[in-house]
């Protein structure tokens, strides 16, 4: 039986419409998840909607809908954004769900009864936007720490998670974990946040009602961020075990989030399950956020990247492409229309196309279209074989270790060892001499094999372009699996080879701009 491997994306609020920073993170697993089911896991690919809270209700008001109404609305656009981008998700929870529900108020249930959540008093300072409360030594000239607007003193009822007493725990647990938070810097700014010690925490709310309420005292919801972590084992059936999906897949292999949700998903997540005595999950890796030309995306610059819109214009491959190409996955990046542009023209219509138009139109010409066996080989031939074994197992660990940007890197490599193989070996010249028809068929049945290997290991990036580089070499353009197929020789001489058309168009100066 094939080995279970669960990743999650962080779900998002309703009260804001998708853009680049979320089509990121969704990205980012869903080229995991798919080159996790090319080596042949079994994978559980989860995102969703965190559709409660105090901001989700007061959008919906401001906009004259109920919160439910603001949900159904939004998260149609998140959907529909996912299946434009590719998105392969398994399952797609939304917080309003009963499934989740239930599950929710099971795990605060267990926690009260066994003495972890007690009822107390609340003061002190909440910042609404962020759904957090800070005390007054926290506060930057009275603001809110992390995003800077004003906050309100809150004085309320509330249950109390006993947080204080998993510090230890947890410390003992991240340090003899030491992949459990990635990158190795957010590891130490948690390290030392925990260190400066863990308050209990304000658990449920009574100045609103669009929540789920606390079981046995219906006047309290259950605080946004309990409710919302708890999705990723709602959705496998917690408490129960909805098809299996609990057993097999839970502790999660990796939780994907923004460097801005890390705290909630390395303190808080992991205390409540500790409390509950659940595994912790194996890993959380939080990536760096985008600005737009320099500057924070907002929607008061009018600067928000739309992600629809640059799919309609560049392409789904090539959005996909750039974002995980240009930042390695854990930085801050920058996103520029001009980069874009360079990151197509180059590395996709040079490097990539021109590989596979170039290759695939000399197997047309000298051979009618049919693959040569491979036959005669010199030492550039033996060497770039060589380079392709070399090359495989380092792409499979960067993308095991999430670093996206270097697996791109390697398979660009491959690339253009192929293109200057060409440049090297001539066929044009072995074309035209006496004796070396051999050689000639050596050198392109290497370079279709190339060809395939670089259209599978581009497949999990680039799916619509791993398939059609696939059908260029006469592959079953669905078939995406490297399990088996990640070695030399695959393709049977005979094969038909297609002319292939150019993968992408070069983007000219006038649509530069962006405009
Ligand atoms: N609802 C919470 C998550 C709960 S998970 C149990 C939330 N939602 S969010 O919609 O505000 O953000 C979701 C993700 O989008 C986060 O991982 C965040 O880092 C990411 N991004 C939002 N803006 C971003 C950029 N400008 N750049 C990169 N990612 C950013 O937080």
């Amino acid at each position: 039986m094939s080995q279970p491997f669960y990743i999650t994306t962080p779900i998002y609020y309703v009260n804001d419409v998708p853009h680049i920073g979320h089509s990121y993170t969704t990205l980012a697993c869903d080229v995991l998840a798919r080159y996790k089911r090319a080596r042949g896991f079994e994978v559980f690919f989860l995102t969703g909607t965190d559709e409660h809270g105090q901001k989700v209700e007061k959008a919906a008001l401001a906009q004259g809908e109920t919160p439910l109404q603001l949900a159904d609305r939004v998260m149609m656009r998140f959907q529909n954004l996912w299946e434009k981008l590719g998105i392969t998700h398994d399952d797609f929870i939304r917080t309003s769900q009963e499934r989740h529900k239930a599950g929710v108020q099971a795990l605060f249930k267990q926690l009260l009864d066994q003495g972890d959540i007690y009822l107390g008093e609340y003061e002190d300072w909440y910042c609404t936007p962020c759904e957090t409360f800070w005390t007054e030594t926290q506060l930057m000239n009275g603001n809110c720490p992390d995003c800077g607007r004003a906050t309100d003193k809150l004085k309320e009822e509330s249950y109390f998670f006993r947080m204080s007493r998993y510090q230890e725990p947890l410390l003992a647990h991240i340090e003899a974990h030491p992949d459990f938070i990635q990158p190795p810097s957010r590891r130490n700014e948690i390290l030392s946040f925990i260190k400066e010690g863990l308050r209990d925490l304000s658990i449920s709310r009574t100045s609103f009602s669009w929540g789920i309420p606390v079981p046995g005292n219906e006047k309290h919801v259950i605080y946004v961020w309990f409710d919302a972590l708890s999705n990723y084992i709602t959705a496998l059936g917690y408490p129960g075990d909805h098809k299996g999906h609990y057993t097999r897949f839970w502790p999660a292999d990796v939780h994907v989030i923004g460097k801005d949700i890390l705290r909630f998903h390395t303190i808080y997540w992991p205390t409540f399950l500790m409390a509950a005595g659940i595994p912790l999950p194996k890993k959380v890796f939080a990536h760096g956020w985008w600005t737009v030309e320099g500057k924070k995306m907002s929607k008061s610059l009018r600067n928000v990247v739309e992600p629809n819109r640059l799919i309609d214009q560049y392409g789904v491959d090539a959005i996909r492409y750039f974002l995980l190409r240009e930042v390695p996955f854990g930085l801050d990046g920058d996103f520029s229309h001009s980069a874009l542009v360079h990151r197509i023209n180059s590395d996709l219509a040079n490097d990539l196309g021109n590989l596979v138009s170039r290759s695939s139109a000399m197997v047309n010409k000298y051979f009618g279209g049919l693959l040569p066996a491979a036959g005669d080989a010199s030492d550039i031939d033996a060497a770039f074989v060589r380079c392709f074994a070399e090359t495989l197992p380092k792409i499979d660990s960067h993308c095991n270790d999430l670093a996206f940007s270097k697996a791109l890197q390697a398979i660009w490599e491959l690339v253009t060892k192929a293109n200057k193989y060409i440049d090297e070996s001539q066929p044009w010249v072995l074309a035209k001499q006496e004796g070396q028809r051999s050689r000639l068929g050596t050198v392109l049945y290497n370079l279709m094999e190339g060809v395939r290997l670089a259209a599978l290991l581009v497949a999990p990036f680039m799916p619509d372009t791993g398939r059609r580089m696939l059908a260029v070499v006469g592959q079953d353009p669905e078939d995406v699996t490297l399990v088996g197929k990640d070695g030399w020789g695959i393709l049977t001489p005979g094969t038909r080879i297609e002319k292939a058309a150019p993968l992408f168009p070069r983007i000219e100066e006038e649509t530069k701009a962006g405009k």
